[in-house]
């Protein structure tokens, strides 16, 4: 693997689902952006503006309708058979329900055996006893092995999950709103969880979330959408120097450590799904407070503000 060579690579990625009277939504439009191997890159963005669709394009439950994603390498489109398994080892998903993914009837030790014998890793006898391992990696008492899902709490069966991801040593882990269920003190637990495990295995993290703060806490780079647009993207320790008037916008509904008495202005609530954005100009012009009157009619393009920093804004031009 060469680590100045993307694993992961969205060159203009689109997505639009046509609702059953026919309405377009425009879920993602030109989405591009680079994951190099061992970093975690945050996406970052409020309900509705395209993050789960652009993860779901990544695991191939959903096909593209323009553009391509590249990983480690190839275009992931139209592999068939033994390439398409190896796309799915390679890609693992964390969601944010855990209870979605087991079967009920199934202890934790098979659920965690079962991912190994599947993609072919290990025997069944083998992977038996690497479920210990396992439970051990992700802070788990080794007895759950034989527990039923319905015994574990939310943020055990997270860490299950977490463990069965790992366990195959996937080249990118997707995580979507992977601890946005979890009370805030667990939920600092699996970050933390996260944030070693990725040391300990050089693992490769897409980290999906609403919320600036927790992104922030795992991300090495973040990427800022908005309306089904990446509207600026930077490397964490940049953030509290964002220039989109969007991203702003995020930072003052979060705490900031470095500014305590910054107040925090909690977001309004409003979707910006593709449903309800305008089709002309920039889709955050609405509720944008740097909004120039071109801004109704010309959407910007994602330009450099300085090396690695790269932002979508004509009040920035
Ligand atoms: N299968 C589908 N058919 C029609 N529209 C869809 C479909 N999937 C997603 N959408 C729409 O695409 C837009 C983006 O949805 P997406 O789930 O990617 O948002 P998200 O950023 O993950 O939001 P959240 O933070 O709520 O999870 C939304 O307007 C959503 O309604
Ligand atoms: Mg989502």
């Amino acid at each position: 693997m060469d680590r100045n060579e993307p694993i992961l690579k969205l060159n203009h990625v689109s997505k639009t689902f046509f609702s059953d009277d026919g309405r377009e939504v425009q879920a993602v439009k030109d989405a591009s952006l680079s994951v190099f191997p061992g970093e975690c890159v945050g996406i970052v963005g409020e309900s509705g503006c395209g993050k789960s669709t652009i993860a779901r394009m990544i695991t191939k439950i959903i096909e593209p309708t323009g553009g391509e994603i590249i990983l480690d390498g190839e275009n992931i489109a139209g592999k068939k058979g033994k390439a398409l398994k190896a796309v799915y080892r390679d890609i693992q998903m964390v969601y944010q329900d855990p209870y979605s993914v087991f079967s009920p009837r199934a202890s934790i030790g098979t659920f965690l055996s079962d991912g190994l014998v599947y993609h072919g890793i290990m025997s069944r006898t083998a992977a038996a006893k690497e479920v210990k391992n396992l439970l051990r990696m992700v802070e788990l008492p080794e007895e759950l092995a034989d527990r039923l899902p319905h015994q574990l709490s939310g943020g055990q069966l997270q860490r299950v999950v977490i463990a069965r991801a790992v366990s195959i040593r996937p080249k990118v882990l997707l995580l979507d709103e992977a601890t946005s269920a979890l009370d805030v003190s667990v939920q600092r637990q699996v970050l933390e969880l996260l944030n070693r495990l990725k040391k300990e295995f050089s693992l490769t993290y897409v980290f999906i979330g609403h919320d600036l703060a927790v992104v922030r806490s795992i991300a090495d780079r973040i990427v800022v959408m908005y309306a089904g647009l990446v509207v600026e993207e930077m490397n964490s320790c940049d953030l509290e120097n964002a220039v989109h008037p969007y991203t702003r916008r995020l930072l003052q509904s979060v705490f900031s450590v470095n500014d305590r008495n910054r107040k925090v202005i909690p977001l309004e609530d409003m979707s910006v799904s593709g449903e309800n954005q305008q089709i002309l100009g920039c889709p955050f012009a609405p509720r944008c407070p740097s909004a120039l009157p071109e801004c109704a009619v010309s959407c910007p393009l994602l330009k450099e503000v300085k090396g690695g920093h790269l932002a979508a804004c004509l009040s920035l031009e």
